[in-house]
């Protein structure tokens, strides 16, 4: 152990007597703490704190000898490393965590992070699904039990949530957002930070929260994973910012840049974005990691000639940890010699990095994560079981119900289960859940076998098969073997009901995992059509981690049930949202197309020029010859077993100015015979502006439960805030106008008003 090992740890040990909680140290004295070790630095082990690897060896096995892994170990020694993706269990994350604190010079301790995207083991429904349940307080929680199982195999960050607006379900990335809208993505960023980071970060059940990736990502042209993004200012201001702002005002430490091109800049390389807009904008003090390997990815897109310029276009444009590509620590260090980056600059970048790491409380104590009673106790349990069961009933959402086919009768039914989906326990975990067990969630046969009064019977129908190495997933889904078939039919003759299991395998959707078909994979459609020839009653429970075009299933089958991919309890959640136990309250988070054509399709359009047919037979307006413009079901939108009349929308006034406000009020019925949730939501259309408004964009929503024949009156209030917009003058700002206020249980059949705002 080095001289100035010891240095830090006397240093860290003593500033504990006077102080031994960062928690309450405050912001100057922690930056003290800071430039203190900082001093102690080589230029050298400084970039060594922006480099990240992947977890590279055997960490319990020998030491290697050659190759990368070599590499990277002799990194590792010689303080050349600050973090680690992709190391997980107390065993191994302690085997590095000594290194770096006992080996090395400085003994600067290393942030372990994973992506804990929907849970760690115990997984809950994809977030998309999450999304779904419009319940903040359960995001909050499910995020809150992800970090609770993470930290407790020695993790400390995981790249969590993904905010990114989507509005293309062939992206296969949509089941890692909370959908198509800016304001309720910016409630949903602000609910999973504060799950995953809680009110300290020194807790042993808290965990970095990252949010990714900035920006832009999303907007990838003709919905293919990592294309071109070209959008103007407009919506990356007023649909793509505000949940990365709303994460940033809610504390998030570390933001992921992405690997799109934005107007022509690489995200990783644009100051503009990480400079500007982050850094200095919205005074974001946590630090920035690249996303994996898109330092050196500026190569390819043509924005950097080698691997050198691009460490100095990256480091320069804000960009602080590299993931991966190994382009800091190799050159960075010259670069400084040659004056191209300051020294300056990675000093800020270091700094920030340190930072996070006293926040973490890995000073004080580098195995704070590390305790492996603690880990056996933790992963797994039974409390987690619950949480994640409650969030997957949550995030389903009812799509039709005719003859009310739902909920199934409890007894004296003969009920046939169709689809390889229903018996699958691997398909459930959706996609991103690299630390579950294969077949470790409930499936649906399994759920509905806890319900004994009816008689089940099970038939694959067609094949939905997967097969998996150990680091890349590959999807095979069979689309032509029908041998299943003739015994689903006759299954399916002698059935009061039947129930189908169709859609996308878990890993059909997430990175990488673009589709131009978005109807029902394989040959999934011709057996659904094939089943209802014989009998009609079928409830369709769809998997999947995108919206599905599904036209013939909506106009033919009465009962369709979203019900996404849950997660480890999906099973159980689905028979009792099935058997009426829990009557179904999501609200779909993204708008379903009638067909791919329509994508990108979201309820906050612009009106255009041409919204209507003015003269009879002209084609003259925007619209399709082939489709109509409308969706197959709308955002927002969501049933019940119940049903819920709105009426008597009011105004406490029509006019407000300055910081005054509106009261909005709405009286909300249950009128069937349920007792059932509904989310009330509100939406405003800005007639005239200086930048053109979307026809309706959500400002507001509260879930209510009500008893059968049960009214409540809802109240929003509408401010400036409420209408505040990145205007022509390219500031948030309210401009003065007439305005609509919509109320409604989705965001197409609503209630109206009108209100005006006076500067
Ligand atoms: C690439 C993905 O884009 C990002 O979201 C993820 O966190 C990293 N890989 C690390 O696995």
């Amino acid at each position: 152990m080095s001289f100035v090992f010891i240095t830090i740890a006397i240093w860290s040990c003593s500033s504990k007597i006077i102080q031994p909680k960062v928690a309450f140290v405050s912001k100057n004295q922690l930056e003290i703490r800071v430039d203190s070790v900082l001093k102690l630095m080589t230029l050298e082990e400084k970039i060594g704190q922006l480099n990240q690897y992947n977890g590279f060896w055997e960490i319990t096995g020998p030491t290697p000898k050659e190759g990368q892994a070599a590499k990277k170990y002799a990194d590792l020694k010689n303080g050349l490393v600050g973090s680690m993706l992709n190391v997980k269990g107390v065993k191994d994350v302690r085997a590095l965590q000594k290194i770096a604190v006992e080996e090395t010079r400085l003994g600067i301790p290393l942030i372990f992070g994973f992506d804990v995207i929907h849970g760690y083991k115990t997984i809950s429904p994809i977030p998309l699904a999450e999304a779904a349940s419009w319940d903040l307080k359960e995001i909050k929680k499910s995020a809150a039990i992800a970090a609770e199982e993470a930290a407790s195999v020695g993790l400390n960050w995981t790249f969590a949530p993904m905010v990114d607006v989507s509005r293309d379900a062939r992206w296969g990335r949509v089941m890692e957002g909370a959908g198509e809208d800016p304001y309720l993505g910016s409630q949903i960023a602000i609910a999973r930070v504060q799950g995953f980071q809680g009110d300290d970060l020194k807790a042993r059940n808290t965990i970095l929260a990252c949010a990714k990736h900035f920006a832009g990502y999303a907007f990838a042209e003709s919905g293919r994973d990592y294309n071109t993004v070209d959008i103007g200012e407009s919506t990356l201001q007023n649909i793509v910012f505000p949940p990365f702002k709303a994460a940033a005002d809610a504390g998030v430490r570390t933001f992921m840049n992405s690997f799109n091109e934005l107007n022509g800049i690489p995200a990783t390389g644009n100051a503009y974005l990480q400079r500007k807009i982050l850094k200095s904008d919205w005074n974001f003090d946590g630090f920035v990691v690249s996303d994996w390997g898109s330092i050196n990815e500026m190569i390819p897109h043509g924005f950097a000639k080698d691997s050198k310029q691009a460490a100095e276009i990256a480091i320069n444009a804000g960009s602080d940890m590299d993931m991966e590509s190994s382009a800091y620590v190799a050159h960075l260090a010259a670069l400084v010699k040659e004056g191209k980056v300051q020294e300056s600059t990675i000093d800020d970048a270091a700094r920030r990095i340190l930072k996070v790491k006293f926040e973490l409380g890995l000073f004080d104590n580098p195995y704070l994560y590390c305790d492996e009673n603690y880990e056996k106790e933790t992963v797994g349990k039974a409390a987690f079981q619950e949480g994640v069961l409650e969030m997957a009933k949550k995030s389903i959402v009812l799509l039709k119900n005719e003859k009310e086919l739902l909920p199934l009768k409890k007894s004296g039914q003969k009920i046939v289960v169709i689809g390889a989906l229903a018996n699958d326990k691997t398909s459930p975990l959706g996609s991103w859940r690299i630390a579950a067990d294969d077949n470790s969630a409930v499936s649906l046969l399994e759920g509905l076998q806890k319900y004994k009064g009816n008689q089940l019977t099970y038939a694959k129908g067609a094949d939905v098969t997967v097969g998996r190495t150990q680091f890349i997933w590959e999807t095979k889904i069979n689309t032509t073997d029908k041998s299943g078939f003739s015994e689903a039919i006759a299954a399916a003759k002698t059935a009061d009901v039947v129930i189908m299991s169709l859609g996308e395998h878990g890993l059909q959707s997430g990175e990488g995992r673009s589709r131009t078909d978005i109807g029902l994979p394989g040959v999934q459609q011709e057996l659904l059509e094939e089943v209802y020839k014989v009998n009609p009653n079928i409830v369709l429970v769809l998997n999947n981690g995108r919206p599905l075009a599904i036209p013939w299933a909506d106009e033919k089958i009465p009962a369709i049930v979203e019900a996404w991919h849950l997660g480890t309890q999906s099973g159980n959640a689905i028979a009792q949202v099935l058997y009426g136990d829990y009557n179904p309250s999501g609200k779909l988070p993204m708008t379903f197309p009638r067909n791919v054509g329509q994508v990108p399709i979201y309820y906050n359009y612009k009106n255009t020029g041409r919204p209507v047919m003015t003269e009879p037979d002209s084609v003259f307006w925007s619209h399709y010859i082939d489709e109509k413009n409308t969706p197959l079901y709308p955002f927002g939108y969501g049933l019940s077993y119940t049903q819920f009349e709105y009426s008597d929308l009011s105004l406490s006034q029509n006019t407000f100015s300055g910081d005054g406000q509106i009261e909005v009020s709405v009286t909300v019925k249950n009128t069937g015979k349920y007792t059932g949730k509904e989310v009330v939501q509100l939406y405003i259309r800005d007639l005239i502006a200086s930048v053109t408004r979307p026809v309706k964009e959500l400002k507001g929503f509260e879930m209510i439960e009500l008893q059968p024949g049960a009214s409540q009156r809802v109240n929003f209030t509408i401010n400036k805030k409420t209408i505040e917009f990145f205007t022509a003058q390219s500031k948030w700002e309210a401009e003065p106008g007439d305005f609509k206020v919509f109320v409604g249980g989705n965001s197409v059949q609503t209630l109206e008003n009108d209100f005006q705002y006076l500067k």
